[in-house]
């Protein structure tokens, strides 16, 4: 893969302590004029000024500070600054469109559990409390349940937009299966999210997705039972749900989207199918320093034909 060129971090954002010295008399005079601080006495500065200056200086101090501990605006700029292949459309946001919706389902949901109960006697009259009288409360559950349906709706748009443009094939096949199992794993969120409520929807709907899971092959019936947690679903399926859904999975689904992201910086994006691959430029070969030593015509790399490329020459 070629090296990308260092794009040029403007002066502005670098820490002073970090920028590059301007050179003699390039600073901001022209050629053979002393620079102006040379000429005046530099002008006196009150001490509100002053404070002002420091004050603007100092996030980009700070932020110099925590560079110079951590080295991770190579990183950074190495990952923000990446090119990405003509033909790049809207389909290829859909992949940020799925972080942007599990990161309001991570924020919401943070929200509604600091007033949730998950107890089969509570549930659902604290989740009636977070609707009707926590400030803002129905709204934060709101966009959390829709935002359930918009990630589910926008992760099998952005798999079908890796599928149809082919992106799953060498070198990205490990991303799609990673791929896969974060659909999975989304898929068991919004499975286990829907019993939290404890209303007679979210129960029936249970009871009737985990008989589905009971269906499955080989695993099905120890699925199904694991997901009861009991001989009935009740309180310790509620539990359970809970467990799955606040803890394992958004932890399983972070670790998978830090290694789904470090493919897709490492690799690439795939151009569209229907954008042909170049020719790679070929540097033709150095001719000998006589013109037509070598018998075909050549001087310093340039065929007699015209043919820029290596095994493009025809026997005319
Ligand atoms: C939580 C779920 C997911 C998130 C947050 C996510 C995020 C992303 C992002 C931001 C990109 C780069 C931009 C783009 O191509 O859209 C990407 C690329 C990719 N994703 Fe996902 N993704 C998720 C689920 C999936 C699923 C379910 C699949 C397939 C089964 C998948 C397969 C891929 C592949 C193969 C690429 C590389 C695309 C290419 O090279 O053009 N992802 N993903």
């Amino acid at each position: 893969m070629p090296k990308l060129r260092k794009p040029k971090i403007p002066d502005a954002v670098v820490p002073p302590p970090l920028r590059k010295p301007a050179k003699p008399g390039s600073a901001g005079t022209p050629k053979g004029q002393a620079p102006s601080d040379l000429k005046e006495a530099p002008e006196r500065k009150s001490a509100g000024d002053k404070m002002l200056e420091v004050g603007k200086e100092a996030p980009i101090d700070a932020l110099g500070w925590v560079d110079q501990r951590l080295a991770a605006s190579g990183f950074l700029t190495g990952m923000l600054f990446r090119k990405v292949p003509k033909g790049t459309n809207w389909f290829y946001t859909l992949g940020s469109a799925t972080l942007f919706a599990f990161i309001v389902q991570a924020t919401t949901g943070v929200f509604l559990a600091m007033f949730y109960t998950p107890s089969a006697t509570q549930a659902y009259s604290s989740i009636a409390h977070i609707n009707n009288e926590v400030p803002l409360g129905q709204l934060v559950h709101g966009m959390h349940k829709w935002g359930s349906s918009v990630m589910v709706i926008l992760i099998f748009l952005h798999m079908g937009r890796t599928f149809f443009f082919g992106a799953y094939k060498y070198p990205r096949e490990l991303n799609w299966v990673i791929g896969v199992v974060l659909l999975i794993l989304t898929m068991t969120m919004a499975f286990t999210g829907y019993l939290l409520p404890f209303d007679q929807r979210s129960f029936w709907a249970s009871i009737v997705g985990i008989n589905i899971n009971g269906t499955g092959p080989v695993v099905g019936p120890y699925l199904s039972d694991f997901l009861r947690a009991g001989p009935e679903l009740g309180a310790t399926t509620l539990s359970r749900f809970y467990a799955i859904h606040m803890l394992l999975v958004p932890g399983a689904i972070i670790a998978l989207i830090g290694a789904h992201m470090y493919l897709v910086v490492k690799l690439g994006t795939t151009a569209p199918p229907w954008v042909k691959a170049q020719r790679p430029k070929v540097a033709a070969p150095v001719a000998p320093l006589e013109a037509g030593a070598n018998g075909n015509g050549r001087v310093n790399g340039n065929r007699a034909n015209g043919s820029p490329v290596d095994g493009e020459e025809t026997s005319a």
